[in-house]
């Protein structure tokens, strides 16, 4: 008999709290979160022994990761092998076998895939701003849809701690690096928890598996012969840590992406070979037309590789705020070449015991970037991994720039506004629903506190937010606060036409995310939000209830209805977490972020009859302009 190897990451809640408890065996015990995802024994750092019966199981790795990032989660991560040996099943590994819901005894495990996106990790000289949380907002979105969708999703952010900025920024803050990255790693993570990220990892370049990641490739590279010593005459930006050509500069010597001063740099430098990468680029760029997003991108990166390439000093000698290079101390690691490594060492590259996460979940599905980084992502990133012998990630998408009048926002320019400012004003979910529903992501786009107000006013306190007061107040008026039972009318006309464009919603939907049209997305769910507003328009339930007879039709519409709202708050899910799973609560239904079959739970007919119902609070009190 073939042993089935079950491959999962779980994440471990706090408190066992919301668990239920799976007895396996005599003295086993397993917790599992709602979510099928998370697995505790009753200490959660003495790892689930499942050695009794006829199980075995292979701890590949117990890491922890001791940050809170979020309020309630004791976020720590175990990584573990099962093997089945009394299975009769066997398919291979990490191929999606949903298939398999029940294992013999009472242990149930549903595997999924692994799906890998990352944002970029940011500076650490400000605390996060609009920028920023767009790009980490977005990735949360198809992070939350994935979950949704079944799959077994590592969301990870974090930040760029090293180089010469951030040693400047810390001087100029009288703290030792370390110290201002610290302070300001805590403002992001409050950020982020604010903006309810749901990420799964934090990484900071100044944590130790990282640097050992960095220079386990460095050295692969320098063995190789693709990093030479040599010596680098040029002109740097410090802000964005980017060296310029002469030639691509003016005798002003302003940096070109940011306008600011650059500095002239001399001095030895270690070298990496770049420009020999630049056919293999060019055929892997031909070979995988979904490596870079969006294609006018895609373009730009095609003609800039095209244009030919340098070679890229990796290396500072008078920096000493990096790693070390393993070969040569006396050097510290360009900053960009130590952090794009950050998207390996999050998975396990270079790290003794984490071979198997990194065999599960390299390569990554997906990078989010803004348009300012995709040289550094979609040129020298992939040569890098080239040169190391590994996967390129599958794909890279570049978003625009968010713009305020016309020009592009950033903390030097002083055109931001701030997250939380906004967040006050507008709630988290307004927040989120704005940047993902207003803007084209892929494309700069014009963001405007009118423009705000105006799509929360009409998308969210109009259309979704009273829809679900006004049918949650008919059924406390109607049915006292219980869902009625409709089996008597079905309401074919009207009801079949919402019926309709529910069951067609998933699979447009779907279509739109794995684009990465969010707003799209948004659309197609208004179409079943509007159709349910016009459904009760039309057929009247104040009317119908002033009528005796007309009792089985009000039920099958204020059913109808209902049903309608719970579908379209699990499409609301991704991008507005906390109004969606309050609209769920508010139905007697269970947790929504919790939700991993998204497809089937759209299915129409799922809201138990009998359901209490409660009003509550409006989820999107007007706002009035200023
Ligand atoms: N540390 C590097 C990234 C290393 S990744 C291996 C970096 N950091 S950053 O803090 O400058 O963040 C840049 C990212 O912030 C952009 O790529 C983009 O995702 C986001 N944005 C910053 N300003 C922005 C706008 N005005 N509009 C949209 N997003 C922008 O570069």
């Amino acid at each position: 008999m073939l042993p089935v190897y079950l491959f999962g990451s779980l994440k471990f809640l706090a408190s066992a709290q919301d668990a239920r408890l799976r007895v396996l065996g005599q003295n086993d015990a397993i917790a599992f979160d709602r979510n099928r995802k998370g697995v505790a024994h009753s200490y959660p750092k003495c790892p689930p022994n499942l050695y009794r019966n006829h199980y075995t199981t292979e701890i590949i790795n117990l890491s922890h990761h001791s940050r809170v990032f979020h309020d309630a989660l004791f976020p720590l991560e175990l990584k573990f092998r099962l093997s089945y040996t009394e299975v009769t099943l066997c398919l291979p590994v990490r191929h999606r076998h949903r298939n398999i819901t029940q294992i013999p005894g009472e242990f149930s495990l549903m595997p999924k895939n692994s799906y890998y996106l990352s944002t970029p990790i940011y500076y650490v000289n400000s605390i996060p701003h609009l920028g920023t949380a767009y790009t980490t907002v977005a990735a949360d979105t198809l992070a939350r849809f994935r979950r949704m969708c079944g799959d077994d999703v590592l969301f990870l952010t974090g930040l760029d701690e090293h180089g010469q900025k951030v040693e400047e920024a810390a001087l100029a803050h009288d703290m030792t690096p370390k110290e201002w990255c610290d302070s300001l790693a805590v403002e992001f993570q409050k950020v982020w928890s604010m903006l309810n990220i749901s990420n799964d990892m934090f990484i900071r370049t100044t944590d130790a598996f990282h640097e050992a990641a960095v220079k386990a490739l460095a050295t692969k590279l320098y063995e190789s012969g693709d990093i030479y010593k040599g010596t680098y005459e040029g002109w740097y930006c410090i802000p964005d840590e980017t060296y310029w050509n002469a030639s691509d500069i003016d005798e002003t010597h302003i940096c070109p992406d940011c306008g600011r001063e650059l500095k002239f740099v001399e001095e030895e430098n270690y070298f990496f070979k770049l420009a020999s990468y630049q056919e293999k680029l060019l055929e892997y760029y031909e070979e995988h037309p979904d490596f870079i997003g969006p294609d006018s991108r895609k373009n730009e990166v095609l003609s800039f590789v095209k244009g030919g390439l340098n070679d890229l000093s990796i290396s500072r000698s008078n920096v000493k705020w990096g790693i070390e290079l393993p070969w040569d101390t006396s050097h510290t690691m360009y900053v960009w070449f130590d952090a794009l490594i950050n998207y390996l060492s999050a998975v396990g590259y270079g790290q003794e015991g984490r071979e198997e996460t990194f065999a599960y979940r390299w390569p990554a599905q997906i990078h989010f970037i803004g348009k300012d980084i995709i040289r550094f992502h979609c040129v020298i990133w992939p040569a890098m991994l080239m040169a190391a012998g590994i996967e390129l990630p599958q794909r890279v998408f570049a978003h625009g720039f968010l713009l305020t009048k016309g020009e592009k926002m950033s903390k030097s320019k002083g055109n931001a506004q701030t997250p939380a400012s906004l967040v006050e004003r507008f709630g988290v979910d307004g927040y989120r629903y704005y940047f993902m529903r207003d803007v084209s992501f892929g494309q700069d786009g014009s963001i405007s506190l009118e423009s705000m107000v105006q799509r929360y006013n009409g998308d969210l306190a109009n259309d979704w937010g009273n829809l679900c007061s006004r049918l949650f107040n008919m059924v406390g008026k109607y049915f006292d606060g219980l869902v009625p039972d409709a089996s008597d009318c079905t309401d074919e006309g009207e009801g079949a036409d919402l019926k309709q464009i529910a069951a067609a919603l998933f699979g447009k939907y779907k279509g739109r995310m794995d684009k990465l049209d969010y707003a799209g997305a948004l659309e197609e769910t208004w179409e079943l939000v509007k159709a349910t507003n016009r459904y009760i328009e039309l057929s009247a339930p104040w009317a119908l209830a002033k009528d005796e007879a007309q009792l089985p039709r009000l039920k099958a519409v204020i059913y109808n209805a209902l049903e309608a709202v719970r579908i379209a708050a699990l499409y609301t899910a991704p991008v507005m977490p906390e109004t969606s799973a309050q609209v769920w609560k508010r139905m007697g239904l269970g947790d929504i972020v919790s939700v991993d079959d998204i497809e089937d739970r759209t299915s129409w007919g799922l809201l138990p009859v009998g359901n209490s119902v409660e009003k509550g609070e409006s989820l999107f009190p007007r706002i009035t302009e200023e």
